[in-house]
């Protein structure tokens, strides 16, 4: 990773690279500055061998990110409303979807609005204890509009996802938690403690399965795809690849396997 950028930082170390959002003085909301380095870091940490998992943070101790910069879009023409919108799924949100690397959030604070979309969008997600979630557009005369209508029915089901986003109000780490929102809460001092612990037992394992894992979950949540057809599509794939042999080659010899993903 060499790019530096104002409004994202980031750090790699043992093959996890740590983006924290860095707007704390605004919540770290999201404006088109913010979407443009993020997406710059992730293009440049896809294709970055040494990177294998990625961490989502936001700077200071107050928010993950309170959403998509309020201000920004305040004088938006309908138009301009949708390019916002397709902008954003294209660049940040379908894109850590689809990432080839599994992205795990680090919600340490209010995660809002496209805040909670981001959080979403990733593979894995922990909370600190003390964290807000929600989506509260509609207080805005908004929907959400960076996939979090679909998302949040996915992950809590239709009935909860109606009732946050049509009350807009937050809920807790705990709640989230109850939910299945997100995958852990923690105090804040272990939240990338935790997160790192993560990272570290997914870069045990092939990162040609993990990639591959990652495309075949997500195809059963897309309308045009059948999931199962997918899954035996992929799984005979990887029987061509090297992280196989070695795995079971490992395996065979009773020693740990050396993974290159390819
Ligand atoms: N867009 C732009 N600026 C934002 C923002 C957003 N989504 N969220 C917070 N900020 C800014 C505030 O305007 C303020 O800036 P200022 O100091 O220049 O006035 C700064 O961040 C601190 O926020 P503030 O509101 O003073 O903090 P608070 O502790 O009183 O309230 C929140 C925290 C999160 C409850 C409140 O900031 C909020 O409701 N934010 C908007 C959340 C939202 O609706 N998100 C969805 C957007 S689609």
């Amino acid at each position: 990773m060499t790019m530096t950028y104002e409004t994202v930082l980031n750090s790699l170390k043992d093959g996890v690279l740590t983006i924290t959002i860095n707007r704390p003085e605004k919540l770290n909301a999201l404006n088109a500055k913010t979407i443009e380095e993020l997406h710059e870091t992730l293009l440049e940490a896809e294709n970055d061998n040494q990177v294998k998992v990625l961490i989502l943070t936001g700077a200071g101790d107050k928010a993950f990110v309170a959403g998509a910069d309020i201000a920004e879009f305040a004088n938006f023409s309908v138009q301009q409303g949708k390019n916002l919108s397709a902008t954003g799924h294209f660049k940040i949100f379908n894109f850590i979807e689809n990432y080839s690397k599994p992205v795990i959030a680090a919600v340490n604070g209010f995660a809002l609005g496209g805040g909670l979309e981001l959080a979403m969008a990733c593979h894995i997600r922990i909370a600190a204890e003390g964290a807000k979630l929600g989506l509260p557009e509609v207080s805005l005369g908004l929907i959400p509009g960076y996939g979090g209508t679909q998302r949040l029915a996915q992950l809590v089901g239709k009935a909860k996802a109606f009732e946050m986003i049509c009350t807009g109000d937050f809920i807790s780490a705990d709640e989230a938690l109850r939910w299945g929102l997100v995958n852990h809460v923690c105090s804040s001092d272990q939240l990338l403690v935790k997160a790192n612990e993560i990272s570290a037992r997914i870069n045990l394992r092939s990162p040609s399965a993990v990639r591959t894992a990652i495309k075949v979950v997500n195809s059963g949540f897309n309308k045009n795809e059948n999931g199962f057809e997918v899954e035996i599509e992929e799984f005979g794939k990887l029987f061509a690849t090297n992280d196989f042999k070695e795995g079971v080659d490992a395996f065979m010899n009773k020693r740990k396997p050396s993974f290159t993903g390819n």
